[in-house]
């Protein structure tokens, strides 16, 4: 006999909750949507009637009371993920959100406790530990191919600037975008970050420096292996959505990731071209299927997630210690993992 489907509600369904709302349905197996929520006039009802979905509604909390739901999956603005993901382990629902989980420390810690005590699932969508190219690193790293992973480079570069609206409540370049290098740099070389270096400009965008943000970066991070690491975050490359990263191993390196969107190379007189990868739905369709995939087979079974909110909190504490270093000049040292 098959089991029983997970019960999803999905909540915020905007540029990507649409996306995951859709990928639940269609591409990962054992779930179903029962509810959609939204508070913009109109979208939760849309949405529901597009995907077939019977239950919508435009307050959260009829997600969380609804006893048909097992499991809700956060796709909010940041600022509301903590509340919500603490409401959720109340009412003993199981979550995915995305990152980040929160901008601030002290909640990120509490929203932990808050999940440890309920003993819910809960993963956070650092969704590059589920993208096959990062997934294939990882196993050949522990499988010895490359020796001992000594650095880590890493490169986010965003075809250009979110609206203001966004960029005002994003916590910034490195919370934003380098978060993502920070958890899948402690993924891959196995390790903690002990101290960080954090530097940024405004090259491009000048109506960030009201927000305090910044649209090119980099930031330099030690491990308590003895590895290293580096991350480039920047919002300037009209040329298209730029993910890549290498490993240097002691006897080799991996290079992950690539430019070309298909394998196609046009060539004509004018010389040759091929098509850069647009967007992060397209460069991580896989990885965002995968690790929803990954989500709904935990909670079937109660395993704990490979991303969880205590990495969550550790990435943002990394993040965090960047934009302190950057705007004060002087190398982070971190407080060791305990103390979470
Ligand atoms: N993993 C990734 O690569 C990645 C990529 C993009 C965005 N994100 C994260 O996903 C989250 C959402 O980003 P987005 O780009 O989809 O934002 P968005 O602004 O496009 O959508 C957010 C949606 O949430 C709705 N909303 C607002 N308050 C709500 C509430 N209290 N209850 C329910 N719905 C509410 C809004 O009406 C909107 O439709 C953010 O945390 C962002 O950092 C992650």
């Amino acid at each position: 006999m098959t089991a029983p489907s997970i019960q999803c509600a999905v909540l915020g369904l905007g540029r990507l909750g649409f996306y995951h709302a859709k990928n639940l349905l269609t591409e990962v197996s054992g779930a179903a949507i029962v509810q959609v929520i939204d508070p913009l006039p109109g979208r939760a009802k849309d949405v529901a009637q597009a995907f077939g979905v019977p239950g919508y509604s435009d307050d959260v909390l009829d997600a969380f009371a609804n006893p048909a739901v097992d499991a809700v999956v956060i796709v909010t603005p940041t600022r509301t993920h903590a509340e919500m993901i603490k409401l959720a382990a109340s009412y003993g629902k199981d979550v995915f959100v995305e990152k980040p989980l929160t901008l601030q420390l002290d909640e990120s810690i509490e929203v932990v406790k808050a999940v440890q005590e309920a003993g819910i699932i809960c993963q956070v969508g650092f969704m590059r530990r589920f993208d096959p190219a990062y997934a294939d690193a990882k196993r050949r790293i522990a499988a010895g191919e490359i020796g001992k992973p000594l650095y880590y480079k890493g490169f986010t570069r965003d075809a250009g600037a979110p609206p203001p609206e966004f960029i005002k409540d994003s916590g910034g370049l490195f919370v934003d975008c380098s978060i993502h290098d920070y958890d899948i740099a402690r993924y891959l070389i196995g390790a903690e970050i002990t101290a960080i270096s954090g530097h940024g400009q405004v090259l491009k965008y000048p109506f960030m420096e009201a927000y305090d943000d910044v649209d090119q970066a980099l930031s330099y991070f030690e491990f308590d292996n003895g590895a290293a690491g580096d991350a480039e975050a920047s919002r300037n490359s009209p040329y298209g959505y730029d993910i890549r990263a290498e490993i240097i191993g002691s006897e080799g390196s991996l290079f992950i990731g690539e430019l070309r969107n298909k394998s196609l190379t046009i060539l004509n007189a004018t010389g040759s071209s091929y098509e850069i990868i647009p967007d992060f739905q397209t460069r991580f369709h896989d990885a965002y299927c995968l690790e929803l995939q990954h989500f709904i087979d935990c909670v079937r079974s109660r395993n704990t997630p490979i991303v969880t909110a205590e990495d969550a909190t550790t990435n943002l504490k990394v993040a965090l210690a960047a934009t302190e270093s950057m705007k004060n000049g002087k190398k982070v040292v971190l407080q060791p993992q305990a103390s979470l």
